[in-house]
């Protein structure tokens, strides 16, 4: 049977079995995907046992993504940009890397949420791994402008300067995390900052009224963005929709079928109101 794993460093609450377990059974396809948890060194030992023992791909999660578009053979475009690779497809001709981030959080802002992007102002906060993942994509969907704000302004002018010629028209620009600006339509939560107790790292200024405010977490690491959307008339969005996204764009990959997505949100949503498991 057809093989995939989720490897990553902690890996044990990922919900990626799950998801792609609901959607080898709606379209009716024969794999089976697991979940790894692989030591900090030596990542590339542990690729290559998990490529010797059949699997066709993975998934690669923290903090291997920089890592995985390393080793890869190949990678696709949006992942060489982002310099991080979340989908490995292991065939013949080696291993390809692409990075399924970034279009995943832009279906679950457009399709999902109804919120279109072109033209609008957006704000993402961060200049990690997690937004070097989305900002290429970001910026494919036409908007007037994007500013990358970071505690660490250099990171977030090295993360500029790469996405200069993806840039399409847009205004593009990085910023502390002080001298934003006002009035965003979209601003997306890529910093790591609720998991260290951290506030919000922006003004409350940087959102619209009626904007989307959504944070890339999900579970209790995304509740204190989401109350403070809430509280200043923004809508809030937590990060499960661009999971899904991002597993339905890998899972077309692997499989050339694509998922129905929505059921799936909402069976995953449904089970993490149960509690952690
Ligand atoms: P990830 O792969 O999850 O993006 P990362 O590469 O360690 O993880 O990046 C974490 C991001 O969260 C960075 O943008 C970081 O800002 P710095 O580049 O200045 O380190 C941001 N971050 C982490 N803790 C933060 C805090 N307390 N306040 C604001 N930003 C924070």
């Amino acid at each position: 049977m057809d093989r995939y794993v989720v490897a990553g460093n902690p890996v044990e609450h990922s919900q990626s079995p799950f998801i792609h377990a609901e959607f080898a059974r709606q379209t009716g396809q024969v794999m089976e995907y697991g979940r790894l948890l692989w030591p900090l060194e030596g990542f590339e030992d542990s690729l290559r046992a998990l490529v010797a023992s059949g699997a066709k791909g993975c998934n690669i999660t923290v903090p291997f993504k920089f890592e995985a578009a390393r080793v890869a053979t190949r990678l696709s475009a949006r992942a060489a940009l982002a310099q991080a690779a979340n989908v490995l497809s292991f065939d013949a001709e080696g291993w390809r890397g692409d990075n399924t981030d970034g279009i995943g959080l832009v279906r679950d802002i457009e399709h999902n949420a109804g919120v279109l992007l072109r033209g609008q102002r957006v704000l993402l906060i961060g200049a990690g791994g997690a937004a070097a993942g989305v900002l290429g994509p970001l910026l494919l969907a036409g908007p007037a402008e994007v500013v990358v704000a970071n505690r660490t302004l250099h990171k977030a002018q090295v993360l500029v300067d790469r996405h200069r010629s993806a840039a399409a028209g847009a205004l593009l620009r990085a910023s502390t995390l002080a001298d934003v600006g006002e009035g965003f339509y979209v601003v997306v939560n890529a910093t790591a900052s609720s998991l260290q107790g951290g506030a919000i790292p922006v003004s409350h200024q940087v959102l619209r009224p009626g904007a989307l405010a959504l944070d890339m977490m999900y579970g209790p690491a995304s509740q204190g963005f989401l109350d403070w959307a809430a509280e200043h008339g923004a809508t809030g969005r937590d990060g499960l929709g661009m999971l899904v996204e991002q597993a339905g764009a890998a899972f077309a990959l692997w499989r050339g079928v694509r998922p129905d997505t929505a059921p799936v949100l909402a069976a995953l949503r449904a089970r993490m109101a149960q509690g952690p498991r």
